[in-house]
């Protein structure tokens, strides 16, 4: 002990505890728990000068504001206290019954007391691996997947197996054999974590002709689905897909949110399960936070009750393809020979290969220096993968600032090429893994 009474320090530990003292006090499943890499340059990346193509934030400003602000007083004024108040873990009925109307526009015919309203999609992702993962089980994912949802999967324990897509999405063949594999080494595989439709972050969308043959797949060896579809609404020409919960509502878990298509910061998702779960489901939702907040759910409803939301959607989808046919023209005007990209026909994302050679993690801070910023590909695999990738997210700059940071990002390219040509590769392989979801990066 020491004069003052505390327990004298291991020397050699004294500078990890200087760190963090609670280093040998959090739980293994912390283990994985790691911040994006362009969170860690996001004091650098979001200098005005830099231009962000890391993030996925929704452009929000043709959101009619004046109106909201008025409807938003007028909740407080004529339901104040029932806004202000907890409510159920379910969710509020009259936004649980619009959200149902909201599905049937992906041919989902399902009931508002199967529908869990969650603190954005997020959360439910998080519940879904809570009920379903013991540390060890198998979820397989597309490769690259969502980093939010690598992040909840691994602070679950769970094993993620990558699933390769192509132009047309999620690959049944090599879905097959993932489970037939996984299988033969004795993994209980306990979910398909898929995103259909303009995916975060390749930008392509499953063929519908796949999407039986998928689920056909997942009920033969007996692995649910869970489908996450928070862009399915905007597609650039208007178009919709069949959710696969439309023709399989008792293997499908659906998660929705208005993140994309209304406004991120007021946290609003939703979960639709299969009913036999709807209980659990619930439980699980209200051990995590006891209730959706109220006010937020009855902001949603009366949007949905009195706006033009189709029309503000439609609104939406224009500016994000204005958007992305600038961030396509900037692709083939400038970047160098070798590189190949998706074309997304909605949501907010290219997936780009760099030529031979590049790294994109290790390129990540020259490329801010240059003043442009991008999440490399490591971050949406689980096992290291992807260091050739990167996701470009197109939603939020203008069209304009979007062709400058193309351009910029071409001539790092280059010079990052020039070097690799002299030393060969330059930099040793990036392994990385999931990271925790972060507004910069989600
Ligand atoms: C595929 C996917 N799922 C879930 C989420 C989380 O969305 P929410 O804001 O509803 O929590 C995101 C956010 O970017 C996403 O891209």
């Amino acid at each position: 002990m020491t004069a003052s009474g505390s327990p004298e320090k291991n020397p050699a530990q004294a500078g990890r505890h200087n760190l963090d003292p609670h280093l040998d006090r959090y739980a293994a499943r912390t283990s994985g728990m790691t911040a994006s890499e362009i969170r860690a340059l996001f004091a650098v990346a979001s200098r005005p000068e830099v231009v962000s193509l890391a993030g996925g934030m929704p452009n929000l400003a043709a959101l009619p504001l004046d109106s909201l602000s008025a409807q938003v007083a007028e909740i407080i004024a004529e339901d104040g206290l029932v806004a202000l108040q907890y409510g159920s873990a379910h969710g509020v009925p009259a936004l649980r019954e619009q959200i149902c109307e909201i599905m049937a526009m992906e041919g989902i015919s399902a009931h508002p007391d199967d529908v869990v309203v969650t603190v954005g999609s997020q959360m439910g992702l998080d519940m879904v691996t809570r009920l379903f993962c013991d540390p060890g089980d198998v979820v397989i994912a597309e490769g690259p997947s969502y980093v939010g949802a690598l992040g909840s999967f691994t602070a679950y324990q769970a094993n993620v197996v990558h699933v390769t897509m192509d132009d047309d999405g999620l690959v049944p063949e090599a879905l097959r054999e993932a489970l037939t594999q996984a299988e033969r080494a004795g993994k209980r595989v306990k979910f398909l974590y898929t995103i259909p439709n303009f995916h975060n972050p390749a930008g392509v969308t499953l063929a519908v002709e796949r999407r039986e043959e998928i689920l056909e797949i997942c009920r033969a060896h007996d692995v649910l689905v869970v489908e996450d579809n928070p862009y399915g609404l905007l597609g650039f020409d208007g178009q919709t897909y069949p959710a696969l919960r439309s023709t399989d509502p008792d293997n499908v878990v659906y998660l929705g949110s208005f993140s994309k298509t209304f406004a991120s910061g007021l946290r609003v998702g939703w979960v639709l399960a299969p009913h036999a779960v709807r209980e659990k489901l619930v439980l699980a939702a209200e051990s995590a936070t006891l209730c959706p907040p109220t006010f937020n759910q009855m902001i949603v409803s009366r949007y949905l009750a009195t706006h033009d939301w189709k029309g503000q959607i439609k609104t939406f989808r224009e500016n994000y393809r204005e958007r992305r046919d600038a961030i396509i023209s900037g692709l083939e005007q400038h970047m160098p020979a070798g590189s190949s990209w998706t074309h997304p026909d909605g949501g907010f994302y290219v997936w780009v290969t760099v030529p031979e050679g590049v790294d994109t993690k290790a390129m990540l801070p020259r490329a801010v220096t240059a003043r442009v910023a991008y999440a490399s590909g490591t971050g949406f695999y689980a096992d290291g993968f992807g260091s050739r990738q990167m996701r470009l997210s197109y939603c939020y700059p203008t069209p304009e600032r979007i062709r400058e940071g193309v351009r910029r990002l071409a001539a790092v390219l280059e010079s990052e090429m020039d070097l690799v040509r002299t030393f060969g590769t330059v930099t040793p392989r990036a392994v990385s893994g999931p990271q925790s979801p972060s507004p910069d990066t989600a």
